[in-house]
């Protein structure tokens, strides 16, 4: 990498995604100039640690992008924060790598998972905003990518079992609040305000709010958002589900191919791929599994087989770390990616 370092705005550092940020900034050897951690009024002049270095925390306002000449600014603190704050941002000259859905289908916006569409950041120029897909989105096309090249992909059925994590740092203690009032028979009464029910010992089948057609907006992200990071209408219909889990989404895929594919084919191909680890020993349980994949940036592929009736189908296991993979890990490698482009030009 090149010898310019790079005034870093990080929105939400304070955060369960910012702080990830932070530590990718470290460990991916982004060149760091000035690191400028942005929360609420709350944290303004609490501490974050940067590089073994404590940094002030400064409250987000529509000026200090300018006043701290940021150069490149990571949103990670809510759609609603990156609709109003995103703009000024870019405004001041820095390029915006947003996680929220905010800009994501948005037409001038490129949505980019390095690993699979990098060539759609040099787009960056139309409003100075590259989208972070959603968590759910990133993991599978990450894994469904090097598939769909060899075999073209027809149709994805996928069902979700999505972290707390996912809805932030509250959600996560919320989580541990509801487990320990079960331990304490008092789970009758247990506070429920992140999700629509008691997630403790439980499974919701909603993330997000429903649209008309019955699916939730966090489905329609997954089917949407697939088809613009792939550049393709292949079918897709996705069930969201949460689970008492605190960090790592799985996901159990249906892929229907153009051709007949062979799962040990499949395995080799996922074996090569960026980004993708396999984990595919049955016999011996071993697949990915949450707890594995929390702290890692590849995505985990494993429970590989053929359908019983269509040797067109194959039946699959993905699991990554949501606060990685699907936030952190993809926004600082569309990072890297994108000073190397603009250092390539
Ligand atoms: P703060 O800690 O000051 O509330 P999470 O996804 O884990 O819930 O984190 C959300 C992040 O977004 C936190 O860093 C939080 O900062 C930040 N945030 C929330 N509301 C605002 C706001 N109004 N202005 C700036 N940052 C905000």
């Amino acid at each position: 990498m090149s010898s310019k370092k790079y005034n870093i705005a990080v929105v939400g550092a304070t955060g369960a995604v910012g702080e990830e940020i932070l530590l990718l900034l470290e460990e991916m050897e982004i060149p760091v100039n000035k690191l400028i951690p942005l929360a609420s009024a709350r944290s303004a002049g609490s501490r974050v640690t940067f590089k073994n270095k404590e940094v002030a925390v400064l409250e987000l306002t529509e000026s200090v992008f300018k006043e701290q000449e940021v150069e490149i600014a990571l949103f990670s603190a809510g759609g609603s924060i990156s609709e109003k704050y995103a703009p000024h941002a870019a405004k001041a000259g820095a390029v915006v790598v947003d996680n929220t859905s905010f800009f994501r289908m948005m037409d001038d916006v490129p949505l980019v998972v390095p690993e699979v569409n990098p060539e759609d950041i040099k787009e960056w120029k139309k409003t100075g905003i590259i989208a972070n897909p959603n968590c759910s989105t990133i993991q599978m096309v990450i894994a469904l990518k090097p598939l769909d090249k060899e075999y073209g992909i027809k149709r994805i059925d996928v069902s979700t079992y999505q972290a707390t994590s996912g809805a932030g740092k509250l959600a996560m203690d919320e989580l541990m609040n509801q487990m320990r009032d079960v331990m304490n028979f008092r789970f009758e009464n247990t506070k429920v305000e992140k999700f629509p029910h008691k997630i403790a010992i439980n499974v919701i089948p909603q993330i997000d709010k429903f649209t008309e057609n019955g699916f939730t907006k966090e489905e329609l992200k997954m089917v949407n958002e697939t088809q613009k990071i792939m550049h393709k209408k292949m079918q897709i219909a996705s069930t969201c589900v949460r689970v008492p889990v605190l960090r790592g989404h799985s996901e159990a895929v249906t892929v229907h191919f153009e051709d007949i594919i062979d799962a040990d084919d499949a395995r080799e191909i996922l074996s090569k791929a960026e980004g993708v680890t396999v984990i595919d020993e049955p016999q011996k349980s071993k697949y990915p599994m949450p707890l594995e994949a929390t702290g890692k940036n590849d995505t985990f592929v494993g429970r590989i087989r053929n359908d019983i009736y269509d040797k067109s189908i194959l039946h699959m296991w993905i699991t990554a770390d949501n606060l990685r993979v699907g936030a952190a890990t993809n926004a600082v490698k569309i990072v890297k990616k994108w000073i190397e482009m603009e250092e390539n030009k």
